[in-house]
């Protein structure tokens, strides 16, 4: 399967945000530690998620899904993952299965996580937070498997604020009797969405800035929740409208967690309007180049990175974007050199130059740059295929719908 998209067709309409990726994932490995069934709203239907839900399946959760689109997750029945599960060498998030389990069962043996290609993704500090809480992280080629021998609170700094690494100790710590501290945590709105869905079903989490605390040792209650909305996908609907060249409303967005994007369209003279919980980008009259530099949450989002080279594209001056998170995030650049995409690559950084995109056959490198390729397809002058839809769609829930809706030419063959 492929999208092909003609482009140069300004978008127009009006779209609603899914529920956050990054937010709905660890939730799902959550429920593990629910003593009684956890019913959420605002699941993503996207490929990551039907992933995790497809382990959690296999492990005896009982998962059932309302009309109302609300999913629940019975986790009574559920037994500890060994190396046989399968799944988790496809996504990231499967990382949190160690953090959740090591909680319910006391042990677990898990293949090594996948997710996005941008180098090789180290679980070190994962490791350490898990080591201070006196659980035991052997790796072989099978994969990791973690053992609680001596579990007690501890205090862990981490060294960067590791989404994944904040998310997975306090899973770890709420497994272990006494009070655990995580000093220099991320605080991403979806990690920080998570915590309070934790602390609906029970937990004891107390939050202050870059440091938190987990009262650990107690099981959680079930309950329901409802998934905060996903800043990346209503950002890059913004940044493709503001590419294009239309007027567009994402619903269901907050201005805090869009601030770092909404701030590098005032100062390219993008116009939009807040209203109550929507975002209206309008089409420029002059767009002013600028540069960003992505870095850990409340620097701008490296989840809008991609999409945002393509928009300088059409910017005077153009710009530039540095990403102080993923050295090599960057692959997109070359294959969006194949439809006249003019840029100089540094390490940690890609210089734009204003340039007219031609539509070409191009191939998805994750999920992120895929999206990119998708914005340029739709600003390039003609045809184009964008071929690796579904890394696209691990992280897009209907993509092409919505697309379709404000008025893009696209199609999925
Ligand atoms: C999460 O990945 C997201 N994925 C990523 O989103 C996002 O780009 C990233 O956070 C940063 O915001 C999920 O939430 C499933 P990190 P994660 O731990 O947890 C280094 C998307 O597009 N590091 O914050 O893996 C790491 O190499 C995806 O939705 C270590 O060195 O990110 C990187 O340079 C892509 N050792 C930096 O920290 C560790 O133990 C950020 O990683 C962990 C991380």
């Amino acid at each position: 399967m492929a999208f092909l998209i003609s482009g140069g067709k300004p978008l127009y309409g009006t779209v609603r945000a899914q529920g956050a990726k990054n937010a709905a994932l660890p939730m799902l490995f959550a429920s593990l530690l629910c003593d009684a069934p956890v019913t959420l709203y605002g699941v993503p239907n996207i490929g990551d998620v039907r992933v995790a839900l497809s382990m959690l399946e296999a492990l005896g959760v009982k998962i059932s899904s309302e009309t109302d689109g609300a999913l629940t997750l019975d986790t009574k029945e559920a037994t500890p993952p060994d190396f046989a599960l399968k799944g988790g060498e496809k996504i990231r998030a499967s990382a949190y299965l160690l953090g959740a389990s090591v909680s319910r069962f006391g042990e677990v043996r898990i293949k090594h996580p996948g997710g996005c290609a941008f180098g090789v993704r180290p679980l070190d500090y994962h490791r350490a937070g898990f080591q201070a809480l006196g659980i035991s992280w052997n790796e072989d080629e099978r994969g990791i498997s973690v053992r609680r021998e001596d579990g007690r609170g501890a205090q862990f700094s981490l060294p960067y604020p590791s989404v994944g690494a904040t998310v997975n100790f306090i899973l770890a710590a709420l497994g272990v009797k006494g009070e655990s501290t995580l000093f220099g945590c991320a605080r991403e709105h979806h990690v920080l969405d998570f915590i309070s869905f934790l602390q609906k079903m029970g937990a004891k989490i107390h939050t202050e800035g870059e440091l938190l605390r987990v009262e650990g040792g107690k099981r959680l209650s079930g309950g329901s929740y409802t998934v905060t909305p996903d800043a990346v996908e209503a950002g890059t609907y913004l940044i493709a409208a503001a590419a294009t060249g239309g007027t567009v409303t994402v619903e269901r967005v907050r201005y805090g967690e869009l601030s770092p994007l909404l701030l590098a369209f005032g100062k390219m003279n993008i116009p939009f309007r807040f209203l109550g919980d929507s975002v209206t980008v309008y089409r420029p009259s002059r767009m002013l180049g600028t540069s960003v530099i992505a870095a850990p949450y409340p620097g701008f989002p490296t989840d809008l990175h991609p999409q945002m080279s393509v928009l300088l594209t059409r910017a005077e001056g153009g710009g530039s974007v540095s990403d102080l998170v993923w050295e090599e995030r960057f692959s997109y650049v070359h294959a969006l050199e194949r439809m006249g995409f003019s840029a100089y690559l540094s390490p940690h950084t890609v210089r734009v130059f204003p340039c007219a995109l031609r539509g070409s056959e191009v191939k998805a490198p994750d999920l992120r740059g895929g999206a990119a390729l998708i914005t340029a397809a739709l600003i390039a002058e003609g045809k184009s295929t964008v071929t690796g839809e579904e890394l696209v769609l691990r992280g897009y829930e209907m993509l092409p719908e919505k697309l379709f809706s404000l008025g893009a030419d696209i199609r999925v063959e």
